[in-house]
């Protein structure tokens, strides 16, 4: 198996086998936990009750721009492809693979009562001049920073400074901006070890401290202006809660002497530890989103069992819900947002929601299926958990762009009153 890590980039070569099976193993992971619990014998898509503005969070005067739907535009032109980009990584780079169909690509995100502007490569670079921004997550948010990377790769490309060949810790810096982009694997956001490192990779039963932040993030994070944050399906596998360094409980862990929780109760203390990590840490002045989970497509069958997502058009949200188990995890970190924007006002901490989640529900037309991988690779399992380069995730670069201008603006405002 030979995975080419950066088409363009030769300086790259010490692409090891470790870097290679430390890779197999991130994506192996991350599809199929999903529907671990899930099983077939509840309804896959479920309600998705929540389609009008959700009180919980203040959109003040301005339109929610999470709200609305996909309108087509038969003219419509990628700001990149797999030739002007060369940080696509091989499992999401389906045009590289053949994706034979590109009409998913013509799509644009309609809030319902506002426009989302395309994403403007050089207003977002105006905006970040001089900062630093941290996604912090699984494969999902790298999935998002290589897809930032792709948009302003048509303006300016940024050098590699990362400290070391380890792909779940890269560091880039767009020179003329000195704006540094990173992103931190933590799956789980809390410390986390495995119990069996040389156990079974489907299954592995992980040590989640959860109220404790994984300090491969939490140690580095101080100094930075923005942090995107997400979780997402690692909570379905198999794990035992520990606080205050004592088991409280297990997810999946099949033993007797430990107490039954759900998914959820490690999911809420994981956001709520890392809010609190970003809300205590001394030097942290940035501004925190949360990246709301994003949506797998597993159609005729689980992830294990043939499931595929062969759709080439964005759907309806009446035609597709979210499942069960997303919308609760979804509601899980809304709830963990909306407290920590609360301590935050008081401390002057901004924490911000950037919520693809029913955007996403929508496409499950937009993940690689099976041309995201190397075509000499024996594909039995498709990827319908990440999203193709270019595509529809390229929509949540808008909305972090929207987002962050929209407060820039505000401040603009504040400023110019203040004056009079
Ligand atoms: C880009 O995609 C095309 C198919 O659209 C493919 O033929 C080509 O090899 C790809 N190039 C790179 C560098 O990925
Ligand atoms: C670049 O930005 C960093 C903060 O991200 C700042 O500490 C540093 O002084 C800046 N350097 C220059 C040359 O402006
Ligand atoms: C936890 O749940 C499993 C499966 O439902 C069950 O076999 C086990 O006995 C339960 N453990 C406890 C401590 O209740
Ligand atoms: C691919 O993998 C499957 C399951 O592991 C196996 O049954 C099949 O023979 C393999 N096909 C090839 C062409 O190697």
């Amino acid at each position: 198996m030979m995975v080419h890590l950066f088409a363009k980039n030769q300086q790259l070569k010490y692409t090891t086998i470790k870097v290679v099976l430390a890779l197999a193993v991130i994506f192996i992971f991350t599809v199929p936990l999903y529907l671990l619990t899930c099983t077939s014998s509840s309804p896959p898509w479920l309600s998705f009750t929540n389609h009008i503005l959700n009180p919980m969070i203040n959109f003040g005067n301005s339109c929610n721009i999470f709200r609305g739907k996909w309108i087509y535009y038969p003219n419509g032109a990628n700001s990149y492809t797999n030739l002007t980009c060369s940080e696509i990584f091989d499992q999401q780079n389906c045009m590289k693979f053949g994706r034979p169909d590109s009409e998913y690509l013509k799509w644009r995100w309609k809030p319902t009562n506002c426009e989302l502007p395309l994403f403007n490569p050089v207003q977002f670079l105006e905006l970040v001049r001089g900062k630093s921004m941290a996604f912090v997550g699984d494969s999902l948010g790298r999935n998002q920073m290589q897809s930032l990377l792709c948009l302003l790769a048509t303006v300016v490309y940024p050098k590699d400074v990362s400290s070391a060949a380890d792909r779940k810790f890269k560091r880039w810096l767009y020179m003329s901006y000195n704006f540094t982009l990173a992103s931190f694997w933590s799956p789980y956001l809390v410390k986390a070890i495995e119990t069996e490192p040389n156990g079974p990779i489907y299954d592995r039963l992980m040590n989640l401290y959860l109220d404790e932040a994984n300090p491969e993030w939490a140690g580095e994070i101080e100094t930075f202006d923005y942090v995107i944050i997400s979780a997402g399906r690692w909570f379905f596998g198999p794990q035992i809660f520990y606080e205050n360094r004592q088991v409280v409980g297990c997810h999946l862990c099949h033993r007797n002497d430990i107490e039954n929780l759900t998914m959820f109760y490690g999911y809420r203390r994981a956001f709520r530890t890392s809010f609190r990590t970003l809300l205590t840490l001394e030097k942290f002045k940035g501004m925190t989103f949360l990246r709301t989970l994003s949506p797998a497509h597993f159609e005729k069958g689980e992830w294990n069992k043939g499931g595929q997502c062969t759709r080439t058009w964005p759907v309806s949200k009446l035609e597709m819900k979210l499942a069960e188990a997303d919308l609760k995890l979804y509601w899980t970190q809304l709830e963990e947002l909306n407290e920590a924007e609360k301590e935050g006002n008081e401390k002057g901490l901004k924490f911000k929601l950037m919520d693809v989640t029913e955007a996403m529900v929508m496409r499950p037309d937009g993940h690689p299926n099976h041309f995201g991988h190397g075509a000499d690779e024996n594909v039995t399992i498709a990827d319908c958990v990440h999203w193709c380069l270019p595509g529809p995730i390229d929509t949540w670069n808008a909305f972090l762009l929207h987002v962050e201008e929209d407060n820039a603006r505000k401040l603009r405002m504040r400023m110019i009153e203040n004056c009079e």
